[in-house]
């Protein structure tokens, strides 16, 4: 071998492992093998009428399930499921996603999940791996739902099973390049029994309960890599549009002077059942419409839960106009009002 093709063969391979350290230290391999994944089991889930019930009222009244799955009234407060629409899926053009669609998981066989498995299901809500096995957006809050214990995962899907079949073939999302690699790191899958979450304490209950409506996903401010923003946790500034509907940074929901420091108990209830902070209309982005009819146990629960969140300082206000806020880095009403952390 002539010296110079050493030199370059060595040259290559060093590129090679430099490039291998890289990818491992960086943004890992998943990206080009594709999500973490388990084989599927049999495992089937028996229906009952108490899993029915819990079904029910987790889909439609704390997970947001139907918000996302159907289509929406947009001409009725609160943007209630269109009638005959439950669970067949819709886009997401409305959010200022096009590319994304959710499906339909009526019982349908052709077009919806009558024809996967329940464990199918149960990999899908838990894990994030689609039927077809490939990548959840993970907008489709799975990360949450890793939590939801093995009992409210049976009771999900038994649900799924009874909703009314509609026939509707949704178009597959179509996840843009880099971001359908970037997300197959996501998926983790649950191997070990997810036990019935404590719920000895209303903040503890709360806290599952938050943790399964997502409230975190919209309130807790993202970065460009859909990571939370760390020292953020609940303090609000993401903005939300829908459809023609003004677009509105989600509020800062922590006892911090500049959150939610004077709601009571009562009037926390009375948001979420109407929408409304007394005088004060809230955009029906926030799916109060899709929580109001939680128990005024699990509302109280979930407040109670808010008010051990840390305090965190951040001014968000939609009564004016957006501007860059250097706290979150985002852009939202009353954002020149913050200071940069340590500024
Ligand atoms: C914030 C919106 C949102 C919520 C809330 C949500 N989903 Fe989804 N879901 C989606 C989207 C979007 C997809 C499709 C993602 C994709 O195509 O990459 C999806 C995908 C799925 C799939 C995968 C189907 C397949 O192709 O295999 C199932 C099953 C599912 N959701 C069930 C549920 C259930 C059950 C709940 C409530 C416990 C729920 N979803 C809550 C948005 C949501
Ligand atoms: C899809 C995104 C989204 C989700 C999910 C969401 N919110 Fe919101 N929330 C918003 C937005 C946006 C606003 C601001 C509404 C406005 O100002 O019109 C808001 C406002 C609020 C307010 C009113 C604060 C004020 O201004 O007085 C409360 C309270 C609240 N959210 C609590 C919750 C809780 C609790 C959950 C979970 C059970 C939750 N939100 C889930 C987007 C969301």
């Amino acid at each position: 071998m002539s010296r110079w093709l050493k030199v370059l063969l060595t040259v290559f391979l060093v590129i090679v492992v430099l490039l291998a350290l890289g990818i491992t230290f960086t943004i890992g391999w998943r990206p080009f093998i594709g999500p973490k994944t388990r084989a599927l089991t049999d495992r089937r889930f028996e229906a009952s009428p108490t899993r029915l019930k819990r079904g029910e009222y987790i889909v439609g009244n704390v997970a947001g399930c139907l918000f996302c799955h159907s289509e929406l009234d947009t001409t009725a407060e609160g943007l209630p499921v269109k009638a005959g629409t439950a669970g067949a899926g819709r886009s997401f053009a409305q959010e200022g996603i096009p590319f994304l669609t959710s499906p339909n998981i009526t019982p349908d066989a052709t077009t919806g999940a009558g024809n996967w498995s329940d464990d199918t299901l149960a990999r899908a809500i838990r894990e994030g791996v689609g039927h077809d096995g490939r990548t959840l957006f993970p907008m489709m809050p799975y990360v949450n739902y890793r939590s939801m214990s093995d009992e409210d995962l049976a009771s999900v899907v038994t649900y799924l099973r009874s909703l009314p079949t509609v026939s509707r073939q949704q178009p597959k999302s179509n996840v843009p390049f880099p971001v359908n690699r970037f997300i197959n790191a996501v998926p983790q899958p649950v191997e070990e029994p997810v036990p019935e979450p404590n719920m000895s304490t209303p903040e503890k209950r709360g806290q599952y309960l938050v943790t399964l409506a997502s409230c975190g996903d919209c309130h807790t401010p993202m970065d460009d890599r859909g990571q939370y923003m760390a020292g953020l946790e609940f303090a609000g500034g993401s903005t939300f549009l829908y459809t023609d509907r003004a677009p509105k940074a989600a509020a800062n929901i922590t006892p911090a002077v500049n959150g939610i420091p004077y709601y009571t108990e009562a009037l926390f209830l009375e948001t979420i059942r109407t929408g409304r902070v007394r005088e004060r209309k809230l955009t029906d982005v926030m799916p109060w419409g899709h929580y109001r009819n939680m128990t005024d146990e699990d509302l109280k629960s979930i407040f109670a839960y808010l008010k051990t969140l840390k305090p965190v300082d951040h001014y968000v206000d939609n009564a004016q106009s957006p501007t860059k806020c250097a706290r979150c880095t985002l852009e939202h009403g009353g954002g020149e009002r913050n200071k940069a952390v340590g500024g």
